[in-house]
């Protein structure tokens, strides 16, 4: 491979790689959809602005175009016609008035979604999907949303990236109904809600982390660097402070507002020993568990979105939580079952229909749907 004339912050690109953005087209984009770069004419080198995937708020767009900037460059990493193609996807979930209907837009998303991000060698992005849930599903104010990505970029990059597989998770599972897979997005996108603000700092980052990686290990960490009782109790009590935070500041996001609790128990195991509570899960619907097993799979770490580096993004996070044997620590092993097993019959009806273009494809995970409350 040939060397790229720039390379910044894990980026490497030729200066005929990027492409002139509007300060007003990017004012209209909430999600970044690609690298925002200022092109020092001075010093002739780019300084990164914004990330792809990186929250737009109106005052960054604003600051700039106080100053006289009219555009900027951008490594673009999104592709317009597969996120219309996702929405459009939802949007006939959504509008699909009988049950039949249901299990159509179901079946045609999983396959479109399978072939871009559960088979490994498929040449997508995920923000994509991301960008295009983010606009489907989202009912949060900009106030919100500023909250969580003013307190860290990174804790509102991933809380999207939750969401989205979170509404795909459901969706995978059986659930149809586009209210309570929006009310998932929303629980998903907020269970660390009660982290942001003054209460987040570098100690309560890492413990998010060692807690994702294994159930236990974010309290441990918290006590082994002495961190302050009060801060080790807010660890402890994030789930129940998030869920009162929404409860306060974001039931309008929500259509069914019992569907929040989730959020409280967010890091329990199935044999009651998680956090804050303690209690069991067995008396739980497989809906109440799906945000708390794409949160246990997700990393709080930073993603560098390319234009072809998400191919098996889902696959790849299923495959870590299984090897990772938290499968049977928390309440998520007939989640994992269901969803790997439905995920390879979309594929495999993707190279039916290659292989087979008259004949019709075996209809994904053609059992009964799911309904909310059954
Ligand atoms: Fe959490």
């Amino acid at each position: 491979m040939s060397e790229k004339e720039f390379s910044l912050k894990g980026l490497s690109f030729d200066k005929k790689d990027l492409k002139i953005i509007s300060l007003d087209e990017l004012g209209e984009k909430q999600i970044c959809p690609g690298h925002i770069i200022f092109m020092s004419a001075k010093f002739g080198k780019p300084v990164l602005l914004l990330r792809a995937g990186d929250f737009v708020d109106s005052t960054f767009v604003e600051k700039y175009k106080a100053k006289g900037q009219k555009s900027f460059y951008i490594l673009q990493v999104t592709n317009d016609e597969a996120i219309e193609k996702f929405e459009s996807l939802w949007m006939k979930v959504k509008i699909a008035k009988f049950e039949n209907e249901s299990l159509l837009a179901r079946k045609e998303l999983l396959k479109y979604f399978s072939e871009a991000y559960w088979y490994n060698d498929s040449q997508s992005c995920v923000l994509d999907y991301y960008s295009a849930c983010f606009k489907t599903f989202s009912r949060l104010s900009d106030e919100i949303l500023v909250q969580l990505r003013e307190t860290s970029n990174l804790l509102f990059e991933r809380a999207i990236q939750v969401a989205s597989l979170s509404a795909m998770v459901a969706l995978a599972i059986g659930y149809t109904d586009f209210e309570v897979i929006s009310d998932v997005f929303h629980v998903s996108l907020l269970l660390d809600f009660g982290l942001t603000g003054d209460k987040f700092s570098f100690h309560i980052a890492q413990a998010c982390e060692k807690e994702r990686a294994m159930p236990g290990e974010g309290i441990k960490y918290l006590k082994s660097v002495n961190a302050p009782q009060a801060e080790i109790k807010i660890f402890e009590q994030h789930p129940n402070l998030s869920h009162l935070n929404v409860f306060n500041r974001c039931y309008g996001a929500f259509y069914n507002l019992e569907m929040m609790k989730i959020i409280s128990y967010h890091h329990e195991n199935r044999d009651g020993s998680g956090l804050p509570n303690k209690f069991n899960f067995w008396g739980l619907a497989d809906i109440d568990v799906v945000p708390g097993f794409v949160d246990a799979m997700v990393p709080h770490s930073e993603v560098i979105y390319q234009a072809d580096n998400g191919g098996g993004t889902l696959k790849k996070l299923v495959d870590e939580l299984e090897s990772a044997k938290k499968l049977d620590i928390l309440p998520v092993r007939r989640i994992y079952d269901r969803l790997t097993t439905v995920m390879s019959e979309a594929l495999v009806s993707k190279e039916e229909t290659k292989e087979e273009q008259t004949e019709e494809v075996a209809v994904v995970g053609d059992e009964p749907l799911v309904k909310f409350g059954s």
